[in-house]
């Protein structure tokens, strides 16, 4: 029997650590002290895949938008392990993990976070500019990610002058511009006509597609589901199922 045969044999729901993209074991993670304390993740164990699109979906106040937090390094947790293509991220000091959040990640989160000073094209072109990319290049490639999301005609638009939708497209466009290896979601889609919306899904799609990178999204859009590879389940702080999407597109 050679190796691969007996790692199948010996753990068939747990993938190959070179087909992990996050690995989250054990994770606690808790808000205030005293009397305020309010354990919001309990115990989490939940691989994402490379290469795949994890829909996360459950009741408002489960701890979705706190686990994304946790995967993006945003929030740190109290105990648990973390582990984001190979990085122990909670186990990094703060400067090593906001630049371990700009090489790696991208966010969408649900309220915009546009610089309302910058034009459309400006605000996508800021991870870029971070990252250390000549200026007038930047500002090209965010006008590229721009037209991907349909705002082509809304280059030098403020924030202030787009609609919600538009704003979301924007912020779309800033997560995914500087092709992050992990991309997270939290209801990207809500203000999204369907159109759009469907454009935005195969944006994600070809973005998970690759070995290289993955994306999980929480949702409650039937809209979106369709696109997922896997679903997992949370319920009160803790992941209570994961499974293949029956209702996955071929
Ligand atoms: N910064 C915070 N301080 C205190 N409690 C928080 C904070 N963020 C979230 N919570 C609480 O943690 C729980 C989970 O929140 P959240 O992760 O936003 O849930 P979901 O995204 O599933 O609606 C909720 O009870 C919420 O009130
Ligand atoms: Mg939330």
């Amino acid at each position: 029997m050679n190796q691969s045969s007996v790692a199948v044999a010996s753990a068939p729901a747990v993938a190959a650590p070179s087909a992990v993209a996050v690995s989250l074991r054990q994770v606690n993670k808790s808000f205030g002290s005293g009397n305020t304390y309010l354990p919001v993740l309990k115990d989490i164990n939940l691989e994402v895949r490379r290469g795949e699109l994890l829909l996360l979906v459950g009741p408002s106040g489960c701890g979705k938008t706190t686990l994304l937090s946790v995967m993006a390094g945003i929030l740190d947790v109290d105990q648990g392990v973390v582990d984001v293509f190979g990085i122990r991220v909670d186990q990094l000091s703060q400067s090593r993990k906001t630049r371990f959040r700009q090489e790696n990640i991208g966010f969408i989160f649900q309220q915009f976070n546009l610089i309302p000073t910058l034009t459309a094209t400006e605000n996508v072109a800021v991870p870029l500019i971070i990252a250390g990319k000549p200026y007038q290049a930047a500002l090209e490639q965010a006008r590229h990610y721009l037209t991907l999301v349909g705002l082509g005609e809304r280059l030098e638009h403020f924030p202030t002058q787009l609609s919600g939708g538009q704003q979301q497209r924007v912020a779309i466009a800033r997560a995914l511009v500087a092709e992050p290896r992990l991309v997270v979601c939290d209801e990207p889609t809500a203000a999204l006509d369907s159109a759009t919306g469907q454009l935005v899904m195969e944006m994600f799609r070809e973005v998970a597609l690759s070995p290289e990178r993955a994306i999980v999204i929480v949702t409650h859009d039937n809209r979106i589901f369709p696109y997922g590879d896997r679903i997992a389940e949370m319920l009160d702080g803790r992941i209570v199922d994961v499974h293949d999407n029956p209702n996955r597109m071929r």
